[in-house]
């Protein structure tokens, strides 16, 4: 099998870390090599700028905010995820550029146009091979978040905020369906993690 680059996204809460694990144990069970990472994070500069903005202290514009997101992801591309394809090592990434359209796009108002233009700058017309859309309404995620830390920079938003993250995802998978599979997130972990292990059965090995 070609190694794959296979991403996670979704809204804060949604159970994109708890099902890390999930896909962690589906590739060991079958030998295949894989590396885990995040965005924005994954390298030096990648966690460097993570800590910037994520930090509620931290006063960025949109446009700043997106550019920072690329920048991030363009150096993550260059030093993990592309060597690591090449290598024929899988990888997989809690978050990628889903989440630029759907927060800084749906959450700020950045130009999904703006977002694009970007998007093929930085990515060349590199996509992931397959992105796990988890899902929950808004009052599960806020009672997440708030059960389990302390909340981020996008988490201390407004619930308008997330409502029309969570709209510009579905949307985006509903467009491209052959990329996305969006998972119910909203039942028990047990049966989301059945849920993906027979996604990745089926997309990934065409089980
Ligand atoms: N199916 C589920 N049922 C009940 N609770 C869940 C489920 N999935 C995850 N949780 C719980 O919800 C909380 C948030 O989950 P998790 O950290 O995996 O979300 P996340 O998508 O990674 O969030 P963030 O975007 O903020 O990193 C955790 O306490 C986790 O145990
Ligand atoms: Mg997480």
């Amino acid at each position: 099998m070609k190694a794959k680059f296979i991403t996670l996204d979704g809204i804060d809460g949604a159970g994109k870390s708890t099902n890390l694990a999930v896909i962690r144990e589906w590739f060991e069970a079958r030998a295949l090599p894989v590396v885990f990472t995040r965005e924005p994070g994954g390298t030096a500069l990648g966690e460097a700028l993570r800590e910037i903005l994520l930090n509620p202290a931290t006063h960025a514009g949109l446009r700043a905010e997106t550019l920072l997101m690329f920048a991030a992801r363009r150096q993550h591309l260059e030093d993990v995820i592309l060597p690591n394809l090449a290598n024929g090592v899988n990888v997989v990434s809690d978050r990628f550029t889903d989440a630029t359209f759907a927060y800084q796009g749906g959450g700020r108002g950045v130009e999904t146009a703006d977002i694009e233009i970007l998007e093929n700058w930085v990515q060349q017309g590199f996509q992931p091979d397959l992105t796990l859309l988890l899902d929950v309404p808004l009052e599960v995620s806020l009672a997440r978040i708030s059960a389990s830390r302390e909340k981020d920079r996008f988490e201390q938003e407004e619930a308008d905020f997330f409502t029309r993250v969570r709209t510009v995802y579905l949307q985006r998978a509903a467009a491209a369906p052959a990329r996305y599979a969006v998972i119910d997130s909203n039942r028990d972990k047990a049966v989301v993690k059945a849920e993906i292990e027979a996604v990745l059965s089926a997309r990934l090995l065409g089980e």
